[in-house]
């Protein structure tokens, strides 16, 4: 029997605190209209002293399980995309699954930087697929504030904090116009693992370091392999370029978000931008713009959705689901 499984609920959750450029402008050699220009960022949210990954992904979390009408014991797996866990262990998953009193089913963390929710989608679904559990929690969540270098203007003026989630269920409806993920793609390649890197950690450094990157490598690398698994992921979907609705990037640049539709010759107007409002927030930014692009009545119920990131690895991935 085919199983195919479909998202039943989205929810996200940013922090109350609002930081517009102008507040970067004071702290280092930079301005309002250089980070606008360059990445199309005007403000991020940022965490409160004190909370955590695991509080954005608890939030996110509920809210995606109310949209689906769900109650926490109806979850029996959850994964969280985190480059910054509240712990170097355990799991922020585990953090959230006791929040939201589960005590059955799995939690665990999984870590592939911005390409983290991709991952995370390709991950559950097979999950799904081998029939173990039901009903996942994806929960991508970050407080990227606390790992940026505050003085760096090449690094800092680029990120947010945030949480997404979404509860993807397994469905014996396989028709062909039946919700779900019909594909997903996961890529990687080492060798770059020096262009985006945090400079800290357990094993090597007994920190938690700060984010380093060499932005301009990065966006190159960026728009070429994101446009090449976007078009490997629906060639092996069976699915036409032509034929996809809407396209849900991780949100790093609006440039490379340009630039990878002027590649693909997509119409700019189906690629969900928000990269305004929250600026990059890693493995939270594809379900932060899905939600946007859901609530605002852009993306509706049987639309064919691409969703794609790039990270530090680097990473990348890309799914097919109709939504
Ligand atoms: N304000 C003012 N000037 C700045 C700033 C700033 N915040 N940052 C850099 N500059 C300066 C540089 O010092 C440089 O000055 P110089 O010419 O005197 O040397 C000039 O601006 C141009 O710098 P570039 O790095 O060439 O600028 P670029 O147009 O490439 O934009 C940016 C930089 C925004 C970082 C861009 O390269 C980018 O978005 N890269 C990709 C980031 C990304 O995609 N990350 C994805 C994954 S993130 C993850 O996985 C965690």
């Amino acid at each position: 029997m085919i199983v195919r499984n479909a998202i039943a609920g989205i929810g996200i959750y940013l922090p109350d605190r609002v930081m517009p450029n102008m507040e970067l402008a004071d702290m280092v050699d930079t301005s309002d209209v250089w980070i606008k220009e360059r990445t199309g960022i005007s403000q991020r949210h940022i965490a409160a002293e004190g909370q955590t990954t695991s509080d954005l992904g608890y939030r996110a979390a509920l809210a995606a399980l109310d949209d689906a009408g769900l109650e926490p014991s109806d979850i029996d797996l959850i994964v969280c995309a985190t480059s910054t866990p509240d712990l170097t262990f355990p799991a922020t998953a585990t953090i959230i699954q006791e929040r939201l009193g589960i005590h059955h089913g799995a939690a665990f963390d999984l870590q592939a930087v911005c390409s983290g929710f991709l991952y995370g989608v390709n991950v559950t679904d097979a999950l799904l697929k081998a029939g173990g559990p039901k009903r996942a929690l994806l929960i991508g969540a970050e407080t990227f504030s606390r790992i940026l270098d505050w003085e760096d203007r090449g690094t800092c003026v680029l990120f947010g904090d945030g949480a997404g989630a979404v509860v993807i269920e397994r469905s014996d409806d396989a028709e062909s116009d039946a919700p779900g993920i019909l594909h997903s793609y996961i890529r990687s390649d080492g060798r770059y693992r020096d262009m985006l890197y945090v400079d800290g950690g357990p094993s090597q450094t007994q920190t938690v370091g700060h984010l380093r990157m060499q932005g301009n490598a990065v966006f190159k690398h960026a728009v070429t392999e994101i446009a090449q698994v976007m078009r490997d992921c629906a060639e092996q979907a069976g699915v036409p370029i032509e034929d996809i609705d809407w396209f849900v990037p991780h949100q790093a640049n609006q440039r490379i978000l340009q630039a990878v539709a002027k590649k693909l010759k997509i119409d700019p107007d189906t690629v969900i931008s928000t990269v305004a409002m929250h600026a990059n927030t890693s493995s939270a930014s594809v379900p932060l713009a899905m939600h946007q692009a859901i609530q605002d009545g852009r993306i509706e119920r049987g639309d064919m959705v691409m969703l794609e990131a790039f990270g530090g690895g680097f990473t990348w991935g890309a799914a097919l689901l109709r939504y």
